[in-house]
């Protein structure tokens, strides 16, 4: 009973020791990946008319990084980065692979810029706390990554106004917090998810190729295949008939052949 006591004491203190060493550990990495990722945002991207330059990384005051232009934080005064909303800044440039180290974002908007390249497959294990992912009105291209399932907290995902090609990938059915989803204005094609069934039409107006609920039934006829289907008929209709006739007149001609013969 004599000992006990002060040994469970020492392992307590040791607990909170380690606790708190650990704690200083991450709170001072976190906010050097923060900085790592805007600077290189900052580095990947072009910015015509100097929307970041203010981004300067050279005063180490905390929470320096929540007064940047786009930039907000959890809390102020403590460089934990909640979101990143670069919109309509004409920045062009792919889609930075800093971001991986902006692991705290809730929030990133780029939408209204000039961002070309594709959609990072990755980017769900870059921002896995992504509530909203707004990448709209840019010149991004390739399909949408069906990884994007990964990010379990979004809310809002809006993909409209790129060149994004191929299907809505079935797997995004998985995002059961999803309340806004746009992919309007791209290139889409195929069968519509059924989980989205019920949004609104105008989310996926624009794509050529998409079919199914909310819009029109898959499989029904285009214009262009029907036309081939009857051609088609046509064909193997006249080709029957001619065959026909050749045979009959191959018989027609055997059998006047053949008593000929004798
Ligand atoms: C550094 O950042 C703090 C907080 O944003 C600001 O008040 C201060 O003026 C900045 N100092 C310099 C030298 O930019
Ligand atoms: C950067 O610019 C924005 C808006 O122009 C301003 O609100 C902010 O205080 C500036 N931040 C720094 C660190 O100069
Ligand atoms: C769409 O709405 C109908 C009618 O309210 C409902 O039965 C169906 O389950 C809904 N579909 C989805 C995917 O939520």
């Amino acid at each position: 009973m004599k000992g006990s006591c002060p040994s469970s004491l020492k392992i307590f203190r040791f607990v909170l020791l380690t606790r708190m060493l650990f704690a200083g550990h991450v709170s001072s990495t976190v906010t050097e990946d923060d900085i790592k990722c805007l600077k290189g945002i900052k580095n990947s991207l072009n910015d015509p008319d100097g929307k970041l330059s203010n981004w300067s990384f050279n005063n180490n005051s905390a929470g320096f990084l929540c007064n940047l232009v786009g930039v907000a934080c959890w809390m102020e005064r403590e460089d934990r980065l909640l979101s990143l909303q670069l919109r309509d800044m004409k920045l062009s440039g792919q889609l930075p692979q800093s971001l991986q180290y902006c692991q705290s974002l809730k929030t990133l908007d780029l939408s209204a810029n000039r961002l070309s390249g594709t959609v990072p497959a990755q980017i769900c294990s870059w921002l896995p706390y992504l509530v909203t992912l707004d990448l709209s009105s840019n010149d991004l291209s390739g399909s949408i990554p069906s990884e994007l399932s990964n990010c379990a907290y979004l809310n809002n995902l809006v993909l409209s106004n790129n060149r994004l090609s191929g299907s809505i990938p079935e797997q995004l059915s998985g995002l059961l917090r999803l309340k806004r989803f746009s992919v309007a204005n791209n290139d889409l094609k195929g069968a519509i998810p059924l989980s989205f069934e019920n949004n609104s039409k105008v989310d996926f107006a624009g794509n050529s190729g998409l079919c199914g609920r909310p819009l029109g039934k898959c499989g029904s006829l285009s214009r262009k295949s029907l036309e081939i289907i009857i051609a088609a008929g046509v064909c193997g209709a006249v080709f029957s008939i001619l065959s026909g006739f050749g045979y009959f007149w191959c018989c027609g001609r055997k059998t006047k052949c053949y008593p000929q013969a004798r």
